[in-house]
């Protein structure tokens, strides 16, 4: 996979990109990382690459001259698969980023990042150049640099060969659209807290049905939306109403409990 980064800070990406996995995803050409200076694609002798607001307001909006001249430069460098090419702006106001789109992300062979800064991107960069804009969250970051790192990470560990064959994706908390279920490595007892008995017992069918039990278990008790979607056989849905009824009452009657 090859990713185009387009940013006014590239030096941000620098030691995310230089460690782990991502690293070894790197070295072993399983990914291509570009950054890109849009102040590179300006052509006044100040390098301007924002400018007031029409209309008046506070903040100042990122010009759409370099970002589509920047954008339209990596166009040419490559061939256009048969599924597009994305061009994703990172922005508070796009749609909410999930495993699902990271899996579908994880698909292309090549993606175009655009990290907005200041008060925004000029408007015809949306309409005219991106195909979709992601947030990562309901909270505004001082620009979209650390969404498109975590989007990358996200994407990059889904693909083929990144992970060691030890680690499966597919175990992953939400990839089923569930939480994962809890974990244990030695010691069996530490500090008086012991590792569940089952997980000692190599029996691998009680092992695979206590963890799918902990998996509903732990989605009721801290994300119970999820489990309205989930894929779940007839026996796990009396479960989870069983569960219900043993669950305290302010879990039981919201589904995103108060705070306070
Ligand atoms: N830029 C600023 N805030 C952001 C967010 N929450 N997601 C993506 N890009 C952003």
């Amino acid at each position: 996979m090859r990713i185009d980064i387009l940013t006014l800070f590239p030096q941000m990406f620098q030691s995310p990109f230089s460690c782990g996995i991502f690293q070894r995803a790197i070295d072993r050409k399983l990914v291509e990382v570009n950054l890109h200076n849009i102040r590179d694609y300006t052509h006044d002798t100040h390098h301007t690459v924002d400018d007031y607001a029409y209309g008046g307001g506070a903040g100042m909006v990122l010009k759409p001259e370099p970002i589509f001249e920047a954008v339209e430069s990596i166009k040419s460098d490559i061939k256009e698969g048969a599924g597009g090419l994305p061009i994703i702006l990172l922005t508070p106001q796009g749609r909410l980023f999930s495993q699902q789109m990271a899996q579908e992300l994880s698909r292309c062979k090549h993606l175009i990042l655009i990290c907005g800064r200041y008060e925004g991107v000029d408007e015809r960069v949306c309409e005219q150049l991106v195909t979709d804009e992601i947030s990562i969250g309901d909270y505004v970051l001082g620009g979209g640099e650390l969404a498109a790192m975590v989007v990358v990470d996200a994407v990059v560990r889904l693909l083929p060969g990144v992970l060691g064959s030890e680690a499966s994706p597919l175990d992953d908390s939400h990839s089923s659209g569930l939480l994962e279920y809890p974990q244990y490595t030695r010691p069996p007892e530490f500090r008086g807290w012991s590792v569940p008995e089952v997980l000692l017992s190599g029996n691998h069918a009680q092992i695979a049905k206590w963890r799918r039990e902990q998996v509903i278990l732990r989605t009721l008790e801290r994300r119970p939306e999820l489990l309205d979607k989930a894929d779940l056989c007839a026996e796990e849905r009396q479960l989870v109403d069983r569960l219900k009824n043993h669950l305290p009452r302010e879990l039981n009657s919201s589904h995103s409990p108060t705070p306070g």
